[in-house]
């Protein structure tokens, strides 16, 4: 048998290509080893070194771990008991404390009603999987599956990649995303939503950690219809959109929303005066939204300390300059700046970008989470 080590990576469908480039810039020693839209894994050097919680520092992996290789079958019940054997042989002296499972995306997010999620799909086998569990390697009286790990805690994920495949891996939660079943949130739309990008700023917000409080100005170049202001709105924040396209009137009615109808550029730079964060989600070329966004955060009379920025990957190559746009932000005076394709993302991708480090608090203490990317 072979002794050779593998890492698994999910990612949005149609990113994988983007994501190979990056990892083999970032990665050279990594070998492609199987691919499928939204699911790649490598072939690790022998001498790796690589701990069960390391940053693989990628903007496009939504999850990754180290692969135990897949099950077959025609059978749950019977791959969940080939899964076991695989999972035992691996665990050693470790108890898995966590069942992550979850179902490879069958679309691009937002395309013909799909969100990034667990599907029921994934639910009715996260079931079966932890029924067949051996007391000896999951030893807990209820074996939780699906729920958001805690940083240090043992995961073993199943990967649904094709009907009768799965994939098994393993990896040690770190970060927030590495605590999230697939590396995605649990969002709940709320009903009165007024576009997805609820969604996506709501997952910004969780994964960036910005430390936002309800009271704070926020400004977001790119608003309308208004789901992400709705999002920072339900948080307290006192939110301008500025958008030449009109906002919806849910969004419009709310007492701490104002609409300037105008592009990002056309605005005295005063405006921003007492503003504190700045959401940029404009449908142009990251250039064009760098350029509009530089210009207000390098004025004098303009301190805002954070910034969140949808970047559209209009042509899949434009991933390859993602590290020239990422030093541009740190030259205006934002060191702590990171990237990630957001599982709500599109063919985009965020950045989150801070002028000084958040006062320490225990909820900002795991490992990976200030490390630049
Ligand atoms: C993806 S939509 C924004 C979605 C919005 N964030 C939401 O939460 O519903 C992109 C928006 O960017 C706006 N836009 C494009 N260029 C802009 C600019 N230079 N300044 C402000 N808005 C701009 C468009 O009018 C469009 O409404």
């Amino acid at each position: 048998m072979s002794d050779a080590e593998f890492l698994f990576v999910v990612c949005q469908r149609g990113a994988e290509s983007a994501l190979k480039r990056e990892l083999a810039c970032t990665w050279p020693q990594f070998r492609l080893a199987f691919s499928r839209p939204g699911f790649v894994t490598f072939k690790l050097p022998v001498d790796h070194g690589l701990s069960p919680d390391f940053a693989l520092r990628s903007v496009f992996a939504r999850s990754y771990g180290f692969s135990m290789g897949r099950c077959t079958g025609s059978y749950a019940e019977l791959m969940a008991d080939q899964l076991w054997q695989q999972a035992g042989r691996r665990a050693g002296q470790q108890a898995w404390d966590h069942l992550h499972v979850w179902q490879r995306d069958t679309a691009v997010p937002g395309d013909r009603d799909f969100e990034p999620g667990i599907s029921t799909l994934a639910r009715q086998i996260g079931r079966i999987v932890a029924e067949r569990r051996p007391p000896s390697v999951a030893p807990q009286r209820v074996f939780p599956v699906n729920l958001v790990a805690r940083p240090g805690q043992h995961i073993l994920d199943c990967v649904l990649v094709e009907p009768g495949q799965w994939w098994i891996g393993s990896h040690q939660a770190s970060d927030m995303p590495s605590r999230w079943p697939g590396g995605t949130p649990k969002i709940d739309m709320p009903d009165d939503a007024v576009s997805r990008a609820y969604l996506k700023m709501t997952e910004a917000l969780l994964w960036s950690r910005l430390p936002v409080a309800a009271g704070d100005r926020c400004v977001e170049l790119g608003s309308s219809p208004g789901g992400s202001c709705q999002a920072l709105l339900d948080r307290g924040l006192i939110v301008t959109g500025i958008d030449p396209a009109d906002m919806s009137p849910v969004v419009l009615q709310h007492p701490n929303f104002t609409h300037i109808k105008a592009r990002g550029a056309d605005l005295k730079r005063r405006e921003f005066s007492r503003v504190k964060w700045l959401v940029a989600d404009a449908n142009v070329a990251p250039n064009h939204t760098l350029d509009t966004v530089e210009h207000i955060v390098t004025h004098r009379q303009v301190d805002i300390q954070g910034i969140l920025m949808t970047l559209k990957l209009i042509d899949w190559h434009l991933a390859d300059r993602i590290p020239e746009y990422l030093q541009r932000v740190r030259r205006w005076g934002y060191p702590l700046v990171r990237a990630r394709q957001l599982a709500f993302n599109r063919q985009e991708f965020t950045v989150v970008a801070l002028r000084r480090r958040p006062r320490p608090s225990r909820r900002f203490a795991t490992k990976r989470r200030l490390t630049s990317t």
